[in-house]
């Protein structure tokens, strides 16, 4: 071989200079919230007409909601029981599901599931009257395990000869043990059915606080989806004074660590991100910038692993376990549509609040421009009341109430092309 005629290092950079911005850019999208399963007519048929409206906010990846036959006590589908039966779920059945999945596909939109696999629900009881007899959804013996198969420190239902449980205890159903070689092996195979039978692109990997990343990397590996996203969500840490601190690198190092740990496709929901925004857009903008004058969040550290999110099912929708302020949404999505990391719209904010022209202008904004998850972030401000920043010195954009400020910051070759209620952006000319 020959000594290459460009360096690489310079190669890599026109390769990824040259390359369509459609293949960097990525925008995913929450399809449903906490109430989507009351659906009539089915969620699934519902979803069918908006797959237009949310292809032209350029989205590249629908989240849909956990798809398999979910235990009474959660409609939601986060207490899987018959995993193969995904006739049962309260948004539709397996065809409609398919339907929909193929009316995304011919968008260009691809698919991810919801794993809910820290848990699972057996639906019959053994001789001790516990609920630890599980059936699969098929009339074969895929998936239809007892109680070995739950962690033997899930004291309710396990029998104690499983191995200890490798994360976070979940109580309401069995925790499974994910070191047990069949439940790795028919799990994986679930999952590779997911795509091949289903056509699944990626997962979204509900409460992975409760298996150790090492667990999470063997169904990475084996059933090696091109997308996934993890739920890993810890409060925010405090400061001295009690309240969240500015200082959040404990919390981005743990997001590292697990996705540096599972590897291959791996991301992370930044909860840093958006926790830190819940308080910042509220007069704190000062938090939007870390001492090292990067952004705060994960997307400050790994902005290529990171998917920022505003609300989802369980932060926003009826739950509102910690819920973005309602009148600034707008200045949340032009945070995340603007920076790097992967930014993930939520159903409600896009289809049900009045907001789906605002956020598919600012991510067409994004489209148009490249932005892609690794962009380059210069922070021009970051005070209480305003935050100024340039992407890949080709957009900038600003939030925050104060909206007089000196005008030289913006360059004279920046035009200003989308402003609403507290925020603006200019675009290169
Ligand atoms: C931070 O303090 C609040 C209020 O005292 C508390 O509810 C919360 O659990 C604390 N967060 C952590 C991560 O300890």
């Amino acid at each position: 071989m020959g000594r290459p005629l460009i360096p690489l290092s310079l190669a890599l950079v026109l390769v990824r200079s040259l390359a369509p911005s459609s293949a960097l850019a990525q925008i995913l999208f929450q399809g449903f919230n906490w109430e989507s399963w009351k659906q009539e007519g089915g969620w699934y048929n519902f979803l069918m007409g908006q797959v237009s409206d949310i292809a032209n906010a350029g989205v590249t990846h629908v989240w849909l909601p956990p798809s398999s036959e979910s235990y009474t006590d959660g409609p939601q589908g986060y207490l899987p029981a018959r995993l193969y039966d995904l006739d049962e779920s309260k948004y539709g059945n397996k065809e409609e599901l398919k339907s929909l999945i193929s009316a995304f596909r011919d968008k260009g939109i691809k698919c991810i599931a919801d794993i809910v696999i820290n848990h699972r629900w057996a639906d019959n009881k053994d001789s001790r009257g516990i609920n630890c007899i599980f059936e699969g959804g098929t009339p074969d013996s895929r998936l239809d395990w007892g109680p070995h198969m739950i962690c033997s420190d899930d004291t309710e239902f396990s029998d104690g000869t499983g191995h200890r449980d490798t994360g976070l205890p979940w109580g309401g159903a069995p925790d499974i043990d994910h070191l047990n070689p069949t439940v790795q092996q028919e799990l994986t195979d679930w999952m590779n059915w997911l795509k091949s039978d289903v056509g699944f692109d990626g997962w979204r990997l509900d409460f992975v606080l409760g298996y150790s990343a090492d667990v999470a990397k063997i169904y990475v590996d084996q059933a090696t989806p091109s997308f996934v996203v993890a739920e890993y969500w810890k409060a925010l840490a405090n400061g001295t004074d009690g309240k969240p601190a500015y200082n959040q690198d404990v919390r981005r190092q743990e997001l590292v660590d697990w996705i540096q740990t599972v590897g291959g496709a791996a991301t992370a929901f930044d909860f840093p991100t958006k926790l830190i925004m819940n308080l910042a857009v509220q007069g704190e903008l000062d938090r939007m910038r870390d001492s090292n004058g990067k952004a705060p969040g994960l997307i400050g550290w790994l902005p290529e692993k990171a998917v920022t999110f505003i609300d989802n099912h369980d932060t926003g929708s009826t739950q509102s376990l910690a819920p973005f302020p309602t009148p600034l949404i707008m200045q949340g999505y032009v945070y995340i549509l603007t920076h790097p990391g992967i930014p993930c719209i939520f159903y409600d904010h896009l289809l049900t609040m009045g907001m789906k022209e605002s956020i598919s202008q600012v991510a067409a904004v994004r489209t148009r421009n490249g932005i892609h998850p690794g962009s380059t972030l210069r922070i021009i401000v970051a005070e209480k009341d305003l935050y100024i920043a340039a992407i890949d010195e080709k957009i900038i954009a600003k939030i925050g109430q104060r909206d007089a400020f000196d005008g030289s910051i913006i360059p004279s070759n920046f035009k200003v092309t989308l402003s609403g209620e507290h925020y603006a952006i200019w675009e290169k000319m």
